[in-house]
């Protein structure tokens, strides 16, 4: 296998940025804003009255820890030097038209006043349906169901519904960036537990079963799993997540999975939802969405499934945040969910094909890839370009070469952890990925 076979030590010429162009990639404002002073002294204005806090800072605090998305950031950096954007996980091809079909004609039949706060009914019965095809779970749509403002939504949703100041939640690290300030703003704490990158070619992400036991304790509340797993494309084994259960179990904790990558697998992987482990039905809340399956990322519907009394905490949260999800969509949803089998076995077998088609532009590059077995990203370790750290190597990329991907330390507590590593996403036509390898080769020169 040629995943991280080419090693080979390549010097890249650095270029001086220019100051204007500088990226900010971590901005961060640790410190709550000070005060506005008049410098050039003279009396207040109205102006000044409007613009001065004269004892308060207005921000929370919660949000002054956070830092801008960089995923987010790198898509207006790409926009900006005209670089391919292998940074954000959107696709740029066509949504199917059936799904499509759906929803023109759902607005033409007038669909477009408020569904019914927790989901559209028949988005809920297909969801209940499809959730006994695939994982062979029965779900009560009536009660078990939240419908949301995209899986992002379902999961700060539940996080606020099942947090208290105090309370602990476990994530796995290198993480999708969105859990941390989730569970920040829930009150929680997030805890993290490292997946280690394979270490022989085509090799697994592992954990260590002792680390992940330490990060339990009384305190413990829930543990995130994001399975197909974004960044790194793990796809957590059935034993894995057997040993996550027994620590569930053991200490009274709640499993949150986002599972948004589930019908996106390859080499025969097999995706296993926690819910359907035995002792996790009354323990877990599974989360979902169309963005990814369905390749409307734009249209901001997700789910949370849940046991009766957590499903009525999430749809009162949902319900004050957003009041509900666009309502023609989630009829369209309904009809992607009856979608033929045949879909799902296609949309794999595509993600397959564009893996396939970058992963030896990578490495052909210089770049050592760690081969998902699901969704649709890829991360590398970049060690042989010799640059001080990822930030400075994605600027390098996006400004000089013009291919936008996203600094591993964005998907680490600790940037230090990242800072080898850069994620590329390929949901991208082949002609876009054509393009990038193009620009990518520019690197080995
Ligand atoms: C793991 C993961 N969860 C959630 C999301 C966002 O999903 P949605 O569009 O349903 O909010 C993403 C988007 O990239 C993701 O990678």
């Amino acid at each position: 296998m040629a995943d991280r076979t080419s090693n080979k030590r390549k010097t890249v010429k650095k270029v001086t940025l220019q100051a204007s162009a500088k990226v900010s990639l971590r901005k961060t404002s640790k410190s709550p804003p000070s005060r506005k002073v008049r410098e050039k002294g003279g009396a207040p204005t109205a102006s000044d009255a409007r613009t001065t806090s004269p004892g308060k800072h207005f921000l929370s605090d919660k949000v002054s820890h956070f830092t801008e998305s960089v995923i987010r950031e790198m898509t207006r950096q790409a926009m900006l030097h005209g670089a391919v954007n292998l940074a954000q996980g959107f696709p740029d091809f066509s949504a199917p038209a059936e799904i499509k079909q759906a929803a023109q004609q759902a607005v033409a039949a007038d669909v477009n006043q408020y569904a019914i706060t927790w989901g559209a009914k028949n988005l809920r019965n297909a969801i209940a349906r499809q959730m006994g095809v695939w994982q062979g779970i029965t779900v009560d749509p009536e009660k078990e169901i939240t419908v949301c403002c995209g899986s992002t939504e379902a999961m700060i949703s539940t996080l606020l519904a099942v947090c208290n100041t105090g309370d602990e939640v476990v994530i796995f690290e290198p993480f999708y960036e969105n859990y941390g300030p989730d569970s920040v703003l829930s009150g929680a704490r997030p805890k993290f537990v490292k997946l280690r990158p394979p270490t022989t070619d085509g090799g697994e992400w592992t954990f260590d079963e002792k680390e992940l036991r330490r990060a339990f304790d009384k305190h413990t509340k829930a543990i995130i799993l994001n399975t197909p797993n974004n960044p790194t494309g793990k796809v957590f084994t059935r034993r894995e997540l057997e040993l996550i259960r027994d620590l569930c179990v053991e200490f009274d904790v709640l499993a949150i999975t986002d599972e948004i990558y589930e019908h996106i697998l390859y080499e025969g992987t097999e995706h296993i939802s926690m819910v359907s482990l035995e002792g996790m039905r009354e323990r877990t809340v599974t989360i979902n969405g169309m963005s990814k399956t369905y390749s409307v990322t734009g249209w901001r519907v997700g789910w949370a499934v849940a046991p009766e009394k957590i499903t009525n905490a999430i749809r009162k949260v949902h319900d004050f945040l957003t009041v509900g999800a666009p309502a023609p969509l989630q009829e369209a949803g309904a009809a992607a969910l009856s979608m033929p089998a045949e879909y799902y076995l296609n949309l794999a077998k595509g993600y397959r094909v564009r893996r396939d088609h970058l992963m030896p532009a990578l490495t052909e590059a210089g770049f050592q890839c760690f081969r998902p077995r699901g969704a649709y990203y890829v991360m590398t370790d970049i060690s042989a370009f010799g640059f001080k750290d990822d930030v400075s190597f994605a600027k390098y990329l996006v400004q000089e070469i013009r291919v936008a991907c996203v600094p591993g330390s964005s998907f680490y507590r600790d940037p230090r952890d990242g800072a080898k590593q850069v994620r590329f996403a390929f949901c991208k036509k082949p002609e876009t990925l054509d393009e990038a390898a193009r620009r990518l080769a520019k690197l080995a020169r």
